[in-house]
């Protein structure tokens, strides 16, 4: 695992879109795996900005999601796919059909995850993959105590993050989805290249666990430790833990 400390997200947005510009400049059919939240949107914008200004093309890019709610309609505002579309999608040069979330296979919820599995095998592997961490520890939708052998699967969101979620949905716990498709521990594993980021004081616990503590389901990003190719890109605040 490499650690690399910046001084603004900003800062850590050109880190990371500098490894998205090496891998597509050797692989144009490259196959990224998207996360969404507040954490990778300096990274998506630096992406926007280096297509724009004509670095970057993503014509032959497939992308996989890490997560999704299961039960909200296509096209609502908070399902993943559609934050996907609004804040990277839109701005690049995507394929139709190129960007595929856990929740877009016409399966049962309960059949999505080894049918998300296979998609992904299929496209031959996620060649770089790119993660948030929660203030808990958390990688995707999986929570403390996850098993790290896990794979993608259907889970009963707890109530503690239906809470913490329903400042999406208006306030009102009872909007936000009971349950979620997520990428297991053991398929961000497999990525070929793993970069999690972590920004902001709340992040500096998860980090320090993540990158100096034992590798345990209580803090479910200690399992990059065992990645073998993990980058951890963090600014200073959240970087303040560590030894
Ligand atoms: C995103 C995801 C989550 C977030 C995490 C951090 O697809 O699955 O694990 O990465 O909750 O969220 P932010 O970035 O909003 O702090």
């Amino acid at each position: 695992m490499e650690v690399v400390v910046v001084p603004t997200p900003e800062d850590a947005a050109r880190v990371v879109a500098d490894a998205y510009t090496a891998l597509l400049h050797a692989t144009a059919s490259a196959v990224i795996g998207l996360a969404t939240g507040s954490t990778p949107l300096p990274v998506y914008r630096e992406l926007a900005r280096r297509h724009r200004d004509g670095d970057l093309s993503f014509a032959r890019v497939r992308a996989f999601l890490l997560d999704e709610y299961v039960g909200l309609p296509a096209g609502h505002p908070e399902r993943y796919r559609e934050f996907i579309r609004t804040e990277l999608e839109q701005h690049v040069d995507f394929a139709p059909d190129a960007i595929l979330g856990p929740g877009d296979l016409e399966v049962p919820p309960l059949e999505a995850g080894p049918a998300y599995e296979q998609r992904i095998r299929d496209a031959g592997g996620i060649d770089l993959q790119i993660l948030g961490i929660g203030t808990d520890g958390h990688l995707a939708f999986n929570m403390p105590m996850s098993s790290l052998a896990s794979r993608t699967r259907l889970k009963t969101l707890t109530p503690r993050t239906r809470q913490d979620n329903a400042r999406f949905f208006d306030g009102d716990i009872d909007q936000v989805p009971t349950h979620c498709l997520t990428q297991g521990l053991a398929t961000i594993l497999d990525s070929r290249h793993a970069i999690m980021l972590g920004f902001g004081r709340g992040k500096a616990q998860a980090v320090r666990e993540a990158v100096e503590g034992p590798v345990s389901a209580r803090w479910p990003a200690s399992v990059l430790q065992l990645h073998p190719h993990a980058t951890v890109v963090v600014d200073e605040d959240a970087a303040s833990q560590l030894a």
